[in-house]
């Protein structure tokens, strides 16, 4: 059966340690790694910008000794040049695996449903696993270890705090929500939910945050600027946080906005290393995906 990984929940937690297990490997001691993906072809086709979720999948196919192929998404213009089936029956044929960016996510899934290689999804508007799992690889190598820890995600209950929800729950960790009324998850994702970012952050081993507006929400960026400003991760909320605390953002960040620059560039923050280890999640994602 083709695996693919639309969310999170896709792996199991047994399968999300192993991933980082073997990212850690492959981190650690590069030079063990080999050509596992030789002759093997990784395609992408992304409606939205990116820098790390391209430039990490294509690197690690290149490092694991495969190839890439990069498409955005206006020169594919999936569901509307031709269906999304048929792009998914006809691109299947000519890579290994695909990484797709999408609007929506009901894209992704049905490129999966009729593809016959593995499809992942590189961020949609409901989900961003990739990210998840190198969240997770972050906090484990901060930390030694994952059950028991808490993150504190301040802002828009969006797609990276989703999936960091169910994947701190697959691992014996949790996510405390802190955003303004009517930016909560909907029902179904494990994670408590408060408007009170100095609260959520009290007992945090981590502090999580990510823009307000999301790409394709450009529309509200006025309103959410206004309604999210409480939500700011500034060395004020980090002082009302153990000392231990460490601030994560998936990047990129809107410096002044979510996060200050002082916080960002600050001692306590890994954001860097958290866009580094996308490419040894995802090298080890390649490997296991693609290499029985
Ligand atoms: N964090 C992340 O996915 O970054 P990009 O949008 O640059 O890929
Ligand atoms: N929530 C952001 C994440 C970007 C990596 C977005 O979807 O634009």
């Amino acid at each position: 059966m083709t695996r693919h990984l639309l969310e999170i929940t896709d792996l199991t937690a047994h399968e999300i340690h192993r991933l980082l297990d073997d990212a850690d490997r492959i981190r650690l001691a590069p030079q063990n790694v080999g050509t596992p993906l030789a002759g093997r072809l990784l395609g992408l086709v992304f409606e939205k910008p990116s820098l790390r979720t391209r430039a990490s999948f294509e690197s690690a196919a290149v490092r694991l000794g495969g190839a890439s192929l990069f498409f955005s998404g206006g020169e594919v213009n999936l569901g509307v040049r031709e269906s999304y089936e048929d792009f998914a029956r006809v691109f299947s044929q000519y890579v290994d695996a695909m990484v797709l960016r999408v609007f929506s996510h009901e894209t992704v899934a049905a490129v999966a449903r009729a593809a016959t290689v593995p499809v992942i999804n590189g961020l949609s508007d409901l989900a961003h696993p990739c990210q998840a799992l190198a969240d997770l690889l972050t906090i484990r190598q901060e930390f030694g270890s994952l059950a028991g820890k808490t993150v504190a995600f301040i802002g828009d209950g969006n797609n990276v705090a989703r999936s960091l929800a169910f994947a701190c729950a697959l691992v014996g960790a949790k996510l405390i929500l802190a955003r303004p009324a009517g930016y909560g998850f909907a029902p179904g994702v494990p994670a408590r939910q408060t408007t009170d970012a100095r609260a959520a952050v009290r007992t945090a081993d981590v502090i999580y945050s990510d823009v307000w507006t999301s790409m394709g929400q450009e529309a509200e960026r006025v309103e959410r600027l206004r309604v999210f400003a409480p939500y700011q991760v500034n060395s004020d909320l980090l002082a009302a946080a153990p000392p231990h605390a460490l601030v994560m953002h998936c990047l990129p960040a809107h410096r002044g906005e979510e996060i200050t620059s002082d916080v960002l560039d600050g001692p306590r923050c890994v954001a860097v290393r958290q866009a580094g280890n996308r490419m040894y999640a995802q090298a080890a994602l390649l490997q296991w995906l693609l290499v029985k």
